[in-house]
């Protein structure tokens, strides 16, 4: 489902270079679940947005689903995702000036899907949020909002969910109850799983774990 071969990611900036990611190989087969987990810093982000072709590495392979990045466009890009990837990330990342339904409904929306508009429906109640569909981002809690993200990520029914820290800023109960939704929500699809956390007993509950470290990935006996 996931081949990184080789992956070399360095951030320039006007003062320096970051070599953030340093010869990493991963390779996930489709159904999988896999957490990543690793300090502050150590890349987990730009390796998901690698993964994800958000972001171009400086060198090595990614394909996803079996279609190689290489030499394919940001638009090209895009179409894979939009077809066969969900993201979700720590922060949310709704679009402020459309209500749940019309977040949820986007990837449908711009995908030219019709009947979107139910699936948006179905999924924001699958998600708990059955009478929040008109509510705008900063009408809704912390947690309401990143329901509202899963419902999205998860609305086309990608093979492979992508989650960066999902629960990172939510209390502890509305993140438990979150983490729940996503598994079950993912367990009635074979999706593939991409979870970055720094919860360890959220980590047990995916079939392996790898920590991130000095730019590369190892296994983590936990
Ligand atoms: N756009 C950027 N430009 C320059 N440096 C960056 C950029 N994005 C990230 N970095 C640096 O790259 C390193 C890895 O960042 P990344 O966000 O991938 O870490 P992370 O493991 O996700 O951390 P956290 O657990 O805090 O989210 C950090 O040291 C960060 O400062
Ligand atoms: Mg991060």
């Amino acid at each position: 489902m996931i081949n990184l071969d080789q992956i070399a990611l360095s951030y320039k900036t006007a003062h320096a270079s970051v070599d953030v990611l340093q010869g990493l190989n991963l390779s996930v087969t489709a159904g999988e679940h896999v957490a990543i987990i690793g300090p502050s810093g150590s890349g987990k982000t730009s390796l998901l947005l690698v993964l994800t072709g958000l972001e171009e590495p400086d060198s090595g392979a990614v394909s996803i689903d079996g279609v190689s990045l290489e030499g394919l466009d940001a638009d090209a890009r895009a179409d894979i995702r939009r077809e066969r990837v969900g993201i979700v990330f720590q922060s949310f990342h709704l679009i402020p000036s459309l209500t749940a339904e019309e977040n949820v409904a986007l990837p449908l929306d711009i995908a030219g899907m019709r009947g979107g508009r139910q699936r948006a429906v179905e999924m924001l109640n699958r998600v708990g949020l059955a009478n929040r569909h008109s509510h705008y981002p900063s009408q809704l809690s912390g947690g309401e909002q990143q329901r509202v993200a899963i419902a999205r990520a998860l609305v086309h029914q990608p093979r492979l969910l992508v989650a960066d820290e999902p629960t990172g800023n939510l209390d502890e109960h509305t993140g438990e109850t979150i983490m729940q939704l996503l598994f079950d929500l993912e367990s009635e699809s074979d999706t593939t799983l991409v979870l970055v956390t720094h919860d360890t007993e959220l980590a047990q509950r995916c079939d392996r774990t790898l920590r991130l470290q000095d730019g590369a990935l190892h296994e983590a006996n936990s």
